[in-house]
């Protein structure tokens, strides 16, 4: 292994991820593992140099104050205690900046580690963990195309080559030209596994006559599951597949919850598997930031624009084409989107800005074409920054590159006759229409 690690054991600080940050900021690779960890779990975690146990004033769960076990605190692994502000540890501080020259002293002189966090070591090591895991059974993935599932994928296939199996189902609600960019770079340039499943009638034959929202996730959401389920009872199920690689990043866990840290918000996606599935999983990516990840996709040799992917709901077009889904209103969105996309490349606003797309209500307004009537659809523009996706403000897009793509749009897209830009921000709006 070529990474030195400093393991945080987690007290229930709000503040762990900002530790982990801090330490890989000092070039050493840090993880977080729950305060219950028993010392022949931490010796099988590679390359462990010291521990830092981490407690915050939420250290105390149903009346009971936490604490790591003693047999921890009776191995030879240098510990450092620290808690944020007056709480009688060894270490105290309000700010990191305070709290550095401490921990860069405990990282380097009291364990020994070296600095030797980069992402081609963090690839290297993943490459020889992944390959001591999986043996010679085969993984199979679920590849979205999204960034995560992106570089779980890369970061297999160059681990284990065809012993990972990637299934893309496409579920007819995808942008223009994204389902073929996955067996583009995937299928061909990468010389991946590919499965690819063209669900897009089955999809719309189930959605048909849904306009209820909730309805709608529900509907795709479980004709995922179905269709994953079926493609790996025709790869041989358990019996041939050992394992199921799932691209989790370190905030899918703390949102999800750990032991300690309360729920952030419940992760209800299409990409969710049927909890039923006995496959051991291989998550190589799970303690890695957002940006990290991207990182580690570049490193791989992944195109730019599926690095920089911006997010994209897991029901895809589906609540962007409002109420009942119809393949006419559906192809207004994606050409829309597409156009939109296209205009904000040119401008350089693709990685300025944090999600922009279009939405199609399902009614019509009048308009004038060829000098007769047109009842035709409306096309919303919707351009969004945030940094949690909790709260989100307009970009102000600069109006002659609004009256641009308003032009493209009327002129391009059929059955559209209209263009409005939505100004409002969330709360009280949300990112999506629905
Ligand atoms: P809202 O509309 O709630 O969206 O402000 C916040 C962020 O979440 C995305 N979003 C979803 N992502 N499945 C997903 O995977 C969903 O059902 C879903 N609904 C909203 C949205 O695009 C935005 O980034």
């Amino acid at each position: 292994m070529k990474q030195d690690m400093i393991v945080i054991l987690d007290l229930g600080s709000t503040e762990n991820t900002a530790l982990a940050r801090e330490i890989r900021n000092l070039g050493v690779y840090s993880e977080i593992y729950p305060h219950d960890i028993t010392v022949t779990e931490l010796r099988t975690l590679p390359n462990v140099k010291g521990i830092v146990v981490y407690g915050g004033p939420n250290n105390i769960i149903n009346g009971e104050k936490i604490d790591i076990s003693q047999e921890v605190y009776n191995t030879d692994y240098p510990i450092m205690a620290i808690a944020h502000e007056n709480i009688g540890s060894e270490y105290n501080f309000s700010t990191w900046e305070e709290a550095s020259p401490q921990l860069k002293s405990f990282v380097f002189d009291v364990c020994g580690a070296e600095a030797n966090w980069n992402m081609e070591n963090f690839v290297a090591d993943q490459v020889e963990l992944i390959r001591n895991q999986v043996g010679n059974k085969k993984v199979l993935l679920a590849l979205s195309g999204g960034v995560d599932s992106s570089v779980v994928a890369a970061l297999l296939i160059k681990a284990i080559g065809k012993q990972l199996v990637c299934v893309h189902v496409n579920h007819g609600l995808m942008r223009k030209d994204e389902s073929e960019n996955v067996v583009e770079v995937f299928g061909k340039q990468l010389d991946a596994n590919l499965v690819y499943v063209d669900a897009s009638e089955r999809y719309l034959t189930k959605l048909a006559g849904i306009a209820d929202p909730e309805q709608k996730r529900k509907i795709i959401g479980a004709e995922f599951i179905r269709i994953f389920e079926e493609e790996s009872r025709r790869l041989g199920g358990n019996e041939a597949i050992g394992f199921l690689a799932q691209g989790t990043i370190y905030p899918d866990i703390v949102e999800s919850g750990t032991k300690t840290a309360k729920v952030i918000k419940s992760h209800h996606n299409v990409g969710g598997l049927p909890e039923d599935m006995k496959f051991e999983l291989v998550e190589p990516i799970r303690q890695l930031f957002k940006d990290e990840v991207r990182a580690c996709g570049l490193e791989l040799g992944l195109p730019d624009e599926m690095v920089y992917r911006q997010p994209f709901p897991g029901p895809g077009l589906g609540v962007r084409c409002l109420g009942a889904i119809t393949r006419e209103r559906l192809t207004a969105v994606r050409e829309s989107d597409a156009i939109l996309r296209e205009e904000f490349k040119i401008a350089g606003l693709d990685k300025k800005v944090w999600q922009y797309f279009t939405a199609v209500p399902d009614f019509k307004s009048v308009g004038m074409r060829d000098n007769a009537r047109s009842i035709e659809y409306t096309v919303i523009i919707r351009a969004v920054n945030t940094i949690d996706a909790m709260t989100a403000a307009i970009e102000e897009i600069e109006w002659p590159l609004l009256q641009k793509i308003t032009g493209r749009i009327l002129a391009e897209v059929d059955n559209v006759n209209r263009v409005c830009y939505d100004l409002s921000p969330k709360p009280v709006a949300t990112i999506e229409w629905e």
